[in-house]
């Protein structure tokens, strides 16, 4: 019975199908190929190269879930959900879709094992860390870095609008990957320093000024400001507190760092996205989510004190730390 209990867990589920069907839209381009108007399975199938009849059920699962609509005569056309899956659309979710069809998806079948006995999933499936991982195939680091930025021009505009950027004449973006929330700041302060810093791998081939290294041994020194977002929750606490020492190492007395997380809440109704970004870097890199208490305890550490939480309209909070 729909609403029911039983009905929920029904859901729940099959909540793999409904990953799988959103990987196989975006894999094989079929919301690009709606773009311009509802088709039916033959048509897209020959653009494609799918077989009618199991492409025709994954559009039926796709409508299902109201990412395309039937539009009658067997067709099918993108709802505003499934909009979100066409590439290079302002908004676009795509590669950040693809991410979970793929790596994150083969990583979750390791979530027992890992409760029982320990360990990072995407190692145990992966036989490499997950960063490692990413930097041994191109084109995979291409669509990490994609989904990045996805997840990112949903969350900088918010961040620049919560926390006022505009004194800092000097930004160094830490893990900063395709320097998304530094684009954001830089428009903020038109004149500003800025350098994106990032593995050399992730930085070839970057508009902006940037540096290649390894955020572990060194960063820019003496910056007005120094972002870290999206950072230290891939990290355990001993990993995060390198990274924070490193930072604190590289500030003036007077830098400030710019801490960009989820937050996690006391309850985990409050914040059901904040838990399930903890969840998936359980999944893919032993990191976690942490509350605001427990930013303040690892800055402390580091030899910084938490001197604001500011949270946004995105989800996530700017924590603003300075030297102790
Ligand atoms: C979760 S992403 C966050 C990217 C970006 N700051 C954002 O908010 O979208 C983490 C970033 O850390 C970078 N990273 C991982 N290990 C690193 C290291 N040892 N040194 C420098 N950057 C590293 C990754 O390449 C990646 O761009």
């Amino acid at each position: 019975m729909p609403g029911s209990a039983a009905d929920r867990l029904a859901r729940l589920a099959d909540g793999y199908l409904a990953t799988q069907l959103l990987h196989v839209a975006v894999a094989l381009g079929v919301p690009d190929a709606l773009a311009d108007g509802p088709r039916d399975a033959g048509d897209l199938a020959r653009e494609l190269g799918a077989v009618p009849g199991p492409l025709h059920r994954v559009l039926r699962g796709l409508a299902a879930e109201d990412v395309l609509a039937e539009t009658g005569g067997g067709r099918f056309a993108l709802t505003d959900t499934g909009r979100l899956l066409c590439a290079g659309l302002p908004g676009s979710l795509r590669d950040w879709v693809a991410m979970r069809g793929r790596l994150y998806y083969d990583a979750a079948a390791g979530l027992l094992a890992a409760v029982q006995d320990g360990g990072t999933p995407f190692e145990a499936v992966h036989g490499r860390p997950f960063f490692a991982h990413l930097s041994a195939e191109p084109a995979r680091l291409a669509t990490f870095q994609a989904a990045m930025a996805d997840r990112s021009a949903r969350e900088a505009g918010a961040v620049v609008a919560a926390y006022d950027t505009g004194g800092f004449a000097s930004v160094v973006d830490v893990g900063g990957g395709r320097g998304t929330l530094l684009r954001a700041v830089r428009e903020r302060v038109p004149g500003a320093d800025v350098v994106l810093f990032d593995l050399p791998e992730v930085v070839a081939g970057s508009d902006l000024p940037a540096v290649g290294g390894d955020f572990f041994a060194e960063v820019p020194a003496g910056a007005d400001a120094y972002l870290l977002s999206r950072v230290l929750h891939d990290w355990d606490d001993g990993d995060a507190l390198r990274v924070l020492r490193t930072c604190r190492a590289a500030m003036r007395p007077d830098s400030v760092l710019l801490v960009v997380e989820a937050v996690l809440p006391e309850r985990a109704a409050d914040d059901a996205a904040a838990v399930r970004m903890d969840l998936h870097m359980l999944l893919l890199l032993g990191g976690c989510e942490r509350t605001a208490a427990g930013y303040g305890r690892l800055f402390a550490d580091a030899g910084l004190r938490l001197t604001r939480d500011v949270p946004t309209d995105a989800g996530v909070h700017v924590l603003e730390a300075r030297p102790a």
